[in-house]
């Protein structure tokens, strides 16, 4: 059985690369990490030059006495993060350019840097086609582009990261460092008339219960954005306004846990099935109620999960007659 399976999705593999052509075969990404040893090499020694200046190292020792120690200070990479990142083993010029070579560093240097689809052509193109439907996209133009999102010296794919709880943190990161940012926000939203205030993420989520948790345990992708067409991207670009947003629990806390061909679709490639759970990947990360299909344990827990939702309508019906009582005494 595996064996077939095996066939089959080298099959869809091969038939996946004739369909979209050589271009979009991983190895001939320009700049692409190479295997011999001595052009490793040769890359390893020309990003050491950089580093020679911006890292924490190189701002401690500076290799030259003309260097704007301050302005440098904020232009500080960790080799380990880069080293770890969908970028490793390329060389920085790659992106940035001769113009970075020499120190000081060329006047129009900053304008040669590469954009993602000058060697993504193909992913890019399917993934702008979401992102310029995205509010982000129709409301700020040209100011909000990929690398708003995307750190190319840290960004990490899904797939390779895995484990659930590390893609949460690292995709939430992108969304929260802004939308929980007085500072950055306004970066962006000054350019919208009548500007528009920062909203309190946990006032508008409000509704959910122990938020805190959910913002650990799921993306806000996984709620802001319709499920991709591109079966391949596992995702979609295309957030959306409160109207199109996902409110309904059972999505995910149901047998057909959405979640299960999103963020866990990773996990549950590489998951183990020998426990009888249909979604067992979903049970070795975190435990989702109601989206497992162990009877037991579904029982035990939704009877939990009752009693939680119960609690809490409880409590909210509590503090509305509460109030009730309040402004009557009080009028
Ligand atoms: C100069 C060429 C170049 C530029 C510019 C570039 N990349 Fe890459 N990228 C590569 C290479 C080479 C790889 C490694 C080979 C591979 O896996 O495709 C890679 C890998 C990736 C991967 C993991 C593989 C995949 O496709 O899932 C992602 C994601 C990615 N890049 C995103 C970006 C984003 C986002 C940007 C813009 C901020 C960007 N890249 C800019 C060359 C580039
Ligand atoms: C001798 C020290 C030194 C070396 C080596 C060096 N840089 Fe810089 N770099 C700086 C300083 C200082 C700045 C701050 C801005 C300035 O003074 O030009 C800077 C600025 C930058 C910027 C922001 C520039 C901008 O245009 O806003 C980038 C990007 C950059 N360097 C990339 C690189 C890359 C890539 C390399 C290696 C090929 C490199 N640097 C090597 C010292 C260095
Ligand atoms: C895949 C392309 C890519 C590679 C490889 C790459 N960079 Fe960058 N880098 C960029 C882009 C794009 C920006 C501009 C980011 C922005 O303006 O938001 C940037 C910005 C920078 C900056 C200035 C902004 C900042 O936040 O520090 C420095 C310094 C820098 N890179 C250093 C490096 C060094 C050192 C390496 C090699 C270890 C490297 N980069 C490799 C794409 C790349
Ligand atoms: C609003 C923030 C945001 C913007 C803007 C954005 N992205 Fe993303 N992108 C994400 C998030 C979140 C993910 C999910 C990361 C993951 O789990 O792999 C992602 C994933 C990706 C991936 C990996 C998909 C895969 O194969 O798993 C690529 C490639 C990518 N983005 C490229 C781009 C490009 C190109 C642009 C510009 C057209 C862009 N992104 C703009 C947030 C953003
Ligand atoms: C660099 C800042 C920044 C980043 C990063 C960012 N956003 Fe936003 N986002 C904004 C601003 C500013 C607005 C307000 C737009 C408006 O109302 O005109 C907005 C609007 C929104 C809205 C719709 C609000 C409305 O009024 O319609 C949603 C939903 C949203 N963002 C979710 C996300 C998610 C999810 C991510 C991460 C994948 C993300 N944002 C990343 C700045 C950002
Ligand atoms: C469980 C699903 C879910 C998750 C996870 C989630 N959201 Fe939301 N979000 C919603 C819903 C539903 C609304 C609309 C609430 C309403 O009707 O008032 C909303 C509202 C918003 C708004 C206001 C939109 C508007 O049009 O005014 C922003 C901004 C936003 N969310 C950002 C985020 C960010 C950033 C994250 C990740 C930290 C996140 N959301 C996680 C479901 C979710
Ligand atoms: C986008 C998917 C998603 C949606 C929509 C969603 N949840 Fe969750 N919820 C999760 C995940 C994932 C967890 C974390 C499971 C864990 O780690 O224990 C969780 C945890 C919880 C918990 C805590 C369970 C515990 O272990 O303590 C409660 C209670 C909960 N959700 C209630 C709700 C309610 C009520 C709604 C609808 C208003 C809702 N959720 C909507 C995904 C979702």
């Amino acid at each position: 059985m595996k064996s077939v399976t095996q066939s089959l999705f080298a099959f869809a593999v091969l038939a996946g690369v004739a369909v979209s052509g050589a271009s979009a075969f991983a190895a001939e990404v320009k700049g692409a990490a190479p295997s011999d040893p001595a052009l490793v090499e040769k890359i390893r020694q020309s990003n050491a030059a950089c580093y020679g200046c911006h890292t924490e190292q190189g701002l401690k020792a500076p290799p030259r006495a003309d260097l704007d120690l301050e302005k440098l200070r904020q232009l500080v990479h960790d080799p380990a993060q880069f080293d770890a990142s969908n970028h490793a083993g390329m060389e920085c010029t790659v992106c940035h350019g001769q113009g970075y070579k020499a120190f000081p560093h060329a006047a129009g240097a900053k304008q040669s840097i590469s954009e993602c689809g000058e060697c993504h052509a193909t992913k890019a193109l399917r993934i702008e086609t979401q992102f310029e439907a995205s509010v982000h996209a129709k409301n700020f133009k040209e100011q909000f582009t990929c690398r708003t999102c995307h750190d190319p010296h840290a960004f990490r794919v899904a797939a390779k990261l895995g484990d659930p709880h590390k893609i949460v943190a690292q995709d939430n990161a992108m969304c929260v460092g802004c939308h929980n940012s007085d500072l950055r926000f306004a970066l962006f939203s000054a350019s919208v008339t009548p500007q528009k205030v920062r909203p309190d993420l946990d006032t508008l989520h409000a509704w959910l219960p122990n938020t805190r948790l959910h913002w650990q345990a799921v993306r806000c992708i996984e709620c802001h954005t319709p499920t991709s067409p591109v079966k391949s991207l596992g995702m979609s670009h295309e957030i959306l306004g409160k109207d199109k947003a996902e409110k309904n629990c059972v999505t995910c806390h149901s047998q057909e846990t959405a979640l299960a061909t999103r963020l866990y679709r990773f996990a549950a490639e590489n998951g183990t099935a020998d426990l009888g759970f249909a979604n067992a990947a979903i049970l070795d990360s975190a435990y989702v109620v109601g989206a497992t299909r162990n009877p037991i344990v579904d029982r035990t827990v939704g009877v939990l999960f009752g009693l939680t939702v119960a609690v809490l309508l409880g409590h909210g019906a509590l503090r509305i007659a509460l109030a009730l009582i309040r402004r009557r005494r009080s009028s």
